[in-house]
């Protein structure tokens, strides 16, 4: 079988069990585009097998998921659940609509094109997020925010990127730390923005490297990148006006453990030239 959607090392959350249901969903959906291309099984049949396995998945995960989150007090529980409330509404939904020769065939495309975006957007742009912000998966000393050698991939226009990275998220979580209840932070946004442009000059020369090399990782680091930068545009505006200090504390580790995970697990698998 030829796997559309592949589950790379980065997905890992280091919950077994949250990882292989991670997997499972991923073969799922793989599993019904081979399917369906093949033409061999009636799609009333497909369309009720892939059905069951989603609203499986649903029951048995989310929980899992929201549990160990809960667990590891990991701040993206809540936007997690709202997210997870989405696709159970979508599955519960589809499920309760008859299935019939007629229909079946445009549903079962309609809820592959449903799991591939969740692959793409909740478990590569969310789940892959849990745990992260964790300073224990990293030996960081006491000085997250350090570039460190272990980071050296030995492509200079990489490294030295991911060092203006971390050099950036230094600086933002130390204007942090200026700050009192009372300041607006206007000045920590504009050092987000600017964070947010960088990561995107890199990730776009990088590509274009592992373009020019034919890299077969390309696809994933894409993913990976795209996940990143969408992370860091949706900093959650309402929770800054909450306890904006503690979370933005928060949020620029969470992002600093991100990248030295994603260095670690992928940027070192980039050949040099
Ligand atoms: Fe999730
Ligand atoms: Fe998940």
């Amino acid at each position: 079988m030829v796997e559309k959607y592949k589950f790379t090392d980065d997905l890992l959350t280091g919950n077994n069990e949250i990882d292989s249901e991670h997997k499972y969903l991923f073969k799922l959906i793989n599993t019904a585009v081979d399917d369906d291309e093949k033409n061999e099984i009636p799609k009333t049949v497909l369309l009720k097998k892939i059905l069951k396995g989603l609203d499986n998945y649903a029951t048995n995960h989310f929980v899992h998921e929201e549990e160990y989150m809960q667990e590891i007090d990991d701040p993206e529980l809540s936007l997690q659940k709202k997210e997870h409330m989405a696709f159970i509404n979508y599955i519960e939904e589809e499920c309760e609509i008859e299935i019939t020769e007629e229909n079946a065939a445009e549903r079962l495309k309609t809820i592959i094109a449903f799991g591939a975006k969740w692959l793409y957007y909740h478990i590569m742009g969310s789940d892959n997020m849990i745990g992260a912000f964790r300073k224990s998966d990293i030996e960081d000393n006491g000085e997250p925010f350090r570039f460190k050698n272990e980071y050296v991939i030995g492509i200079t226009f990489i490294d030295d990127g991911n060092i203006q990275l971390f050099e950036l998220l230094r600086k933002i979580d130390s204007l942090i730390d200026t700050k009192n209840e009372q300041d607006t932070f206007d000045d920590v946004m504009k050092l987000f923005t600017e964070l947010l442009g960088s990561a995107n000059t890199l990730f776009t020369a990088k590509e274009g490297y592992m373009e020019r090399i034919e890299y077969a990782g390309l696809e994933e680091q894409h993913k990976a990148h795209q996940s990143f930068l969408k992370k860091i545009s949706r900093i959650d505006i309402e929770r800054i006006n909450d306890d904006r200090k503690e979370y933005m504390k928060e949020f620029v580790l969470y992002i600093a453990n991100w990248l030295g995970i994603h260095i670690l697990k992928e940027d070192k698998q980039i050949p040099k030239e």
